[in-house]
């Protein structure tokens, strides 16, 4: 079934040697793609919506720009939903390098769909169109960078790492706190720096502890752990 979706999107140029130089961000968003866990994408989705809530708060921005941020947290990934079919039952090791660029297409798709539906003002699309931006440039659909990014895209940005680093996953298990900040610093080219300092303020206050409570719950689920191949 894939091959043939393949086919249709004309998706057939096979480099495995490219395998190698994908990030582990990449490979993970091909993963998150191809599980159709609604479940688990769901979780990750309220897990965003109060990171941002909670750092475009510290950030000092108003009542209504922060609950933007919560509402574009729940519905950043909305395009995956049109690809993760495509990717579903995929066989591993197959099209891999191809099935990455059709993945990072999801915020085009999230911000199209959002269009057509009427969804959301064009500032609320575009922080979806723009939540994979690094502010060095190296980021995606656009490659822009710095301040060209919106302020939304940037605060999501920084808040969707963490939550997929501190989450287990079918394939790989959790990274506690430390440990996530660690690799988030390593990759801090990719976030605001004002925003990340702010950040790791709020991810170590005390007032953090509904937000590990809640990280625990999810990591805890049955469901999680079982479908990991160990
Ligand atoms: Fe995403």
């Amino acid at each position: 079934m894939y091959r043939g979706n393949a086919e249709l999107l004309g998706l057939f140029s096979i480099d495995e040697t490219a395998w190698g130089n994908v990030d582990a961000e990449a490979k993970e968003e091909l993963e998150m793609a191809a599980s159709e866990d609604s479940e688990e994408a769901i979780d990750h989705g309220i897990l965003v919506a109060n990171l941002g809530l909670r750092l475009s708060e510290e950030l000092g921005f108003d009542n209504n720009f922060c609950s933007e941020i919560a509402k574009a947290g729940i519905v950043h990934d909305i395009g995956k939903l049109q690809i993760s079919s495509l990717l579903y039952g995929r066989k591993e090791g197959v099209l891999r390098i191809e099935e990455i660029k059709y993945v990072r297409r999801h915020p085009t798709l999230g911000y199209n769909y959002l269009k057509e539906k009427n969804i959301g003002t064009e500032d609320f699309r575009n922080i979806i169109l723009h939540h994979h931006e690094n502010y060095d440039g190296s980021g995606y659909p656009d490659n822009i960078k710095g301040d060209l990014i919106p302020v939304g895209s940037r605060i999501l940005r920084i808040c969707d790492v963490y939550a997929a680093l501190v989450s287990e996953r079918p394939y790989r298990a959790a990274f506690d706190k430390n440990a996530s900040m660690e690799l988030m610093i390593d990759e801090v080219k990719n976030f605001d720096m004002n925003f990340f300092l702010a950040f790791m303020r709020i991810v170590h206050a005390d007032s953090f502890k509904d937000i590990d409570d809640y990280i625990k719950r999810c990591n805890s689920k049955v469901h999680v752990k079982s479908k990991r191949k160990l």
